[in-house]
């Protein structure tokens, strides 16, 4: 698979999305750490955000769907709150080679 992006494009505490082929992806960076989730809500299987790269809740501390309001934890995707309470946003292998991020596999739609 191919490069997404650089990696320094995606400054602390902030989210992208990207199209990456078929998919649509969200790239979040906190406390350092970079982590890929496929942007598709498990509540419906639709995409997450309304509006370009508005992936947060008001504190910034959680991904947060913008149809019903769940709430993701950044670093593992598993929903803790909302109407997809114990589900989780489904994780984007990739690594970071020469400052770019390489998707390595992209799990596959569900719905
Ligand atoms: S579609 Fe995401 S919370 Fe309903």
């Amino acid at each position: 698979m191919g490069i997404l992006c650089r990696a320094d494009e995606i400054g602390e505490g902030e989210a992208r999305g990207f199209d990456y082929g078929e998919h649509s992806l969200v790239v979040v960076r906190m406390d350092g750490q970079l982590h890929v989730y496929v942007n598709w809500c498990p509540h419906l299987g639709i995409e997450l955000n309304f509006q370009p790269d508005e992936f947060f809740d008001l504190d910034r501390r959680y991904l947060q769907c913008a149809n019903h309001g769940a709430l993701f934890e950044v670093d593992t995707g598993d929903c803790v709150l909302g109407p997809c309470k114990g589900d989780a946003l489904r994780k984007v292998g990739f690594t970071v080679e020469n400052g770019d991020i390489r998707i390595l596999s992209v799990p596959t739609r569900t719905r």
